[in-house]
């Protein structure tokens, strides 16, 4: 079967990549990557541990300050960025292939990602060469200008709910900006990174610019994060890494942007068009089986819209059922590990005994008519209160938590409600509703009549404890550059 078989999507080794090169790592450790649809290994990786991260932050680190990279004419490191989105774009079938193995999404879904991750690094290859400083009028004979400049040496640590994106989202920019950096990628899912790897050393990427470091958190994430050579750390993942990344980096200082966990409302007024409501909010919680930092996990609706809504819901997600992920049409995949499917569960127990009213799903699923990969089945919650866990917490699953409001104040109460304010869905024909409640939602994005888009060019990130820092579009270059005043006597 083809989701079983050792992917040969790989031109990668199993190794670190460290340097320009592919090295061991020094303690002999290797770690295993699965399959998630039937939990049967995939893959044996080298696992990068303190001191195989302290050799690729040397590596970075030579790299930034000797190397050629930072020093570059921008409009080579533009067309060496265009290069790689060149060679993802000629490799994109097989990447999505690959990314399906180890992470278990849809087919469909990984087209998607490498298409989004392609615009990443399309994108940032134009920021090159327009990164700018200023003249200032300052007082006195004196010319004052600022200089845009790298950072220096960037640690990029990555969930694996979207592998490849996740990290073009963060090297694209770093490598655009004249840092280096060293990659982290998540222990679930670290294929992906590997051949971005490869794909650097093919194109010509200068030794050192880009390393990447399978590893674990609490080890390889862990060290990079605390490495004095490490001079600013991008995260994306849970809210709870987020804070011990906070406090560990205070140690040395380090600059911080955090992408963390959502708890995202998506609101659907009475005077919406319920078909499109219905449709956009099945894919705010149902796509990449609700695994989305953005997944749209709370479901508010108007009283007077409320049983159509649901029923409707319930009748899509019914069809939602497993299939293999290399499927076109499959439109479920299954969680990424079994820490997830027990987390997912355990949230689901935690609904029904608080008194939420299970309307579909709430088991594990079954895959090929077994119990066998980490598959849960769709899930909706209805008569949800604001104060039950799971209208609070991230299940990070695909369930969806419903609850009712009676007027515009009540929906925006409730939205705002959680510690997190990542995303939101607004769904009403009135323009005007639209708009002003787009304004009083503390959420990073908001979408209107839709959910879920997301484009380079359109700044992302958190409010409240959904982390701070924009990624993509122009507002990503802040992160990755400092500015420099300097003061030139003219008299
Ligand atoms: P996690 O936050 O532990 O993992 C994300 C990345 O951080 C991985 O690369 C991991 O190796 C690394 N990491 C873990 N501990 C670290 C440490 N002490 N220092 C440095 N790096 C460290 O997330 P996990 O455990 O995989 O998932 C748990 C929950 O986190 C999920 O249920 C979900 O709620 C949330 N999550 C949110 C994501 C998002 O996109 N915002 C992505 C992944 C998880
Ligand atoms: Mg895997």
């Amino acid at each position: 079967m083809a989701t079983t078989q050792i992917a040969p999507e790989r031109k990668a080794p199993s190794k670190l990549f460290i340097g320009g090169e592919w090295a061991d790592s020094r303690s002999g450790a290797t770690f295993e990557s699965l399959n998630p649809a039937t939990a049967e290994p995939l893959a044996q990786l080298a696992e990068a541990r303190a001191q195989d991260v302290d050799a690729a932050v040397a590596a970075a680190r030579e790299a930034f300050e000797s190397g050629p990279w930072p020093r570059r004419d921008a409009a080579d490191r533009a067309e060496l960025l265009w290069k790689v989105a060149d060679r993802v774009a000629a490799r994109a079938a097989e990447l999505a292939r690959l990314e399906v193995l180890d992470n278990g999404k849809p087919i469909r879904e990984a087209e998607i990602d490498l298409r989004e991750a392609i615009d990443a690094f399309r994108y940032y290859a134009g920021w090159a060469t327009k990164l700018e400083g200023e003249t200032i009028p300052v007082r006195g004979n004196i010319l004052n200008y600022t200089l845009r400049e790298p950072v220096g040496v960037v640690g990029a640590i990555i969930p694996w709910n979207f592998p490849l994106l996740m990290a073009a989202w963060k090297v694209a920019p770093a490598l655009a900006c004249g840092n280096t950096v060293v990659l982290k990628p998540a222990e679930q899912t670290p294929l992906s990174a590997l051949e971005l790897a490869a794909i650097a050393r093919e194109v010509g990427l200068p030794p050192g610019v880009l390393n990447v470091v399978p590893g674990l958190g609490e080890t390889a994430g862990a060290a990079l994060v605390r490495h004095p050579d490490v001079d600013k750390i991008a995260f994306t993942g849970s809210t709870a890494v987020g804070k011990v990344i906070m406090r560990e980096a205070a140690e040395t200082l380090k600059r911080v942007s955090l992408e963390l966990g959502g708890k995202s409302p998506n609101i659907v007024f009475d005077d919406a068009d319920l078909d499109a409501a219905v449709k956009g909010s099945y894919a705010a919680i149902f796509y990449n089986a609700g695994q989305c930092c953005t997944a749209g996990s709370r479901l508010l609706v108007h009283e007077s819209a409320h049983d159509a809504v649901v029923e409707k819901l319930v009748e899509r997600a019914q069809k939602l059922t497993p299939g293999d992920p290399l499927d076109p049409k499959t439109r479920l995949g299954p969680l990424i590990s079994r820490e997830q499917l027990e987390r997912v569960l355990g949230y689901i127990e935690i609904g029904k005994k608080q008194g939420a009213e299970l309307v579909i799903g709430g088991r594990r699923a079954r895959y090929q008519g077994e119990e066998k990969g980490f598959w849960v089945e769709p899930t909706i919650f209805d008569r949800v209160e604001p104060q039950h866990t799971i209208a609070q917490e991230e299940v990070f699953g695909p369930v969806l938590a419903t609850l009712t409001f009676r007027d515009e104040d009540e929906a925006i109460a409730l939205a705002n409600q959680t510690i997190y304010g990542l995303a939101a869905g607004v769904w009403t024909s009135n323009v005007k509703r639209a708009h002003r409640v787009a304004r009083r939602l503390r959420a990073g994005t908001v979408w209107v009549n839709t959910y879920h888009p997301l484009d380079a060019a359109s700044p992302f990130g958190g409010y409240k404890q959904s982390g701070y820092g924009r990624e993509l579009g122009k507002y990503a270059l802040e992160l990755y550059t400092q500015v420099k005043s300097v003061w030139v006597d003219l008299s």
